[in-house]
């Protein structure tokens, strides 16, 4: 299993937070970016991303929480990070969407809202990378984890499975040493305030780990 660090709550600043993540042997920084309108906060202007990330060494690993995902491509791929993922939720243009990322080269991903049916996503799944299961509602770190998660989890696994399909399943909210154990199998585990609220990151990534 790999692990992405959410900044999102820390009781550092921004910086010293992504200079914390970068000491540990995290696979990803994991930003995620709200625009007020698909989640009520926003957290972002494009320039300041931009700016901030752009010396980061860590893979990154873009969560966009943000109606009409599209227009932040061709910025966001300056940043040349490993993954875009964007919410079925957030457009009508999901194809296109999909297709603009895949033509920076870059993977990408298709999140899930916990009360969205994990059936619409099958019309896309032998195009992306990887499919983001949320295990909390969207906007912000520090929630508890939703057992809905799970069945959604394992029905996507069934139909990786049954379909011989290859994306990468991550799942994101609420992750700790407790409800890392729910998902065996879990390719990417999102981690925000578990890791990122402590004062020893690696201890906590390595639970993480440990408990898998
Ligand atoms: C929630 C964000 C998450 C969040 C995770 O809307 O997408 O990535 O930062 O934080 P924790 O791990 O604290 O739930
Ligand atoms: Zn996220």
């Amino acid at each position: 299993m790999e692990i992405s660090v959410s900044y999102l709550s820390s009781k550092y600043d921004i910086k010293k937070t992504i200079d914390l993540i970068e000491m540990t042997n995290a696979d990803y920084i994991h930003v995620d970016l709200m625009d007020g309108g698909f989640v009520p906060a926003k957290n972002f202007n494009l320039l300041e991303v931009v700016t901030l990330l752009k010396s980061v060494k860590k893979k990154l690993d873009i969560h966009l929480m943000v109606f009409d995902p599209i227009i932040y491509i061709d910025d966001l791929a300056k940043l040349k990070p490993q993954y875009i993922t964007f919410h079925i939720e957030a457009t009508k243009d999901i194809v296109k969407t999909i297709e603009k990322i895949k033509e920076k080269n870059i993977n990408v991903g298709l999140a899930i809202k916990p009360d969205t049916n994990i059936y619409e996503l099958i019309p896309y799944l032998s195009f992306v990378d990887l499919v983001l299961i949320m295990s909390v509602n969207p906007g912000w770190g520090g929630q508890n984890f939703m057992p809905e998660a799970i069945s959604h989890f394992k029905e996507l696994l069934k139909i990786r499975e049954d379909n011989h399909l290859s994306f990468k399943i991550e799942m994101d909210g609420g992750i700790n040493k407790e409800t890392i154990q729910l998902v065996p199998k879990l390719d990417i585990a999102v981690s925000g305030s578990f890791v990122c609220t402590s004062d020893n990151y690696q201890a906590r990534i390595d639970e993480l780990k440990q408990n898998h």
